[in-house]
């Protein structure tokens, strides 16, 4: 699988947003951090500036549910025409059932573990997923510092990958940047959340080049990618 390299709205100006996705051309996906000030300290948006937000860019939205009871919201974002959504194993009920559910409405279904969630007990769960988020910094805001703890998760979670032979996608998100995404790609991650590292930028689709670039260049030169 390519590299792909989302870029983080949580870091742009939320009173330009339209402009601000048109400023990450080449990006893969745009990731929309969705926030309810329960499931983390902080508030972001919701279902209607996702709707407009879709009409608003040709680049497909990877909205990040960092929310309570996702098996009652999630389907709604993919209904409102997010391409990828993805909820928290920490909040989810059912996490079978939602990701079924997810898919059922035409998205990929994804899930994310913050920090202390291990991947093992989920193992089992795997199939029935598009994507894996390994949460790099305790999710809630953006330009923390990367959590280099992490890695070996990413590297467990690219093992469990490859052992049974799954097309899923293994996600990073917080403190990507210049000077972690090497670690990340050669831990085994294939998709790149970049907020700070994009936003914070003069010219944030350079940034996404540069990142590509990098994250590329680490890839093949990772022993799980061997034979990809
Ligand atoms: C944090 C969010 C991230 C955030 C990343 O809880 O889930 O998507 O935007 O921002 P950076 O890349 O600045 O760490
Ligand atoms: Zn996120």
């Amino acid at each position: 699988m390519a590299v792909q390299i989302n870029p983080s709205i949580l870091s742009a100006d939320f009173a330009r947003l339209a402009d601000e996705a048109q400023a990450v051309k080449g990006a893969d996906w745009l990731h929309v951090d969705v926030m309810d000030n329960h499931f983390v300290p902080n508030l972001t948006l919701g279902v209607p500036i996702v709707e407009s937000l879709r009409k608003a860019t040709d680049i497909p939205l990877d909205c990040h549910l960092m929310i309570e009871d996702p098996d009652r919201w999630a389907p709604q974002y993919a209904e409102a025409g997010a391409g990828s959504v993805t909820f928290h194993a920490e909040a989810a009920a059912a996490p079978v059932r939602l990701a079924r559910e997810i898919r059922h409405q035409g998205a990929r279904a994804s899930m994310a573990l913050k920090p202390a969630t291990p991947i093992e007990p989920f193992e089992d769960l795997l199939p029935e997923l598009d994507m894996l988020l390994i949460m790099t910094v305790e999710p809630g805001f953006g330009g923390q510092a990367f959590l280099d703890i992490m890695l070996p998760k990413i590297r467990r979670t690219r093992e469990l990958i490859s052992r049974h032979g799954l097309q899923l996608w293994l996600q990073v998100d917080g403190g990507v940047s210049a000077t972690t995404i090497e670690r990340c790609a050669e831990a085994g991650a294939d998709v790149f959340v970049a907020g700070s590292a994009v936003y914070g930028m003069e010219d944030p689709a350079a940034a996404v080049r540069g990142l590509r670039a990098q994250a590329e260049k680490a890839t093949a030169a990772a022993p799980w990618a061997c034979g990809h």
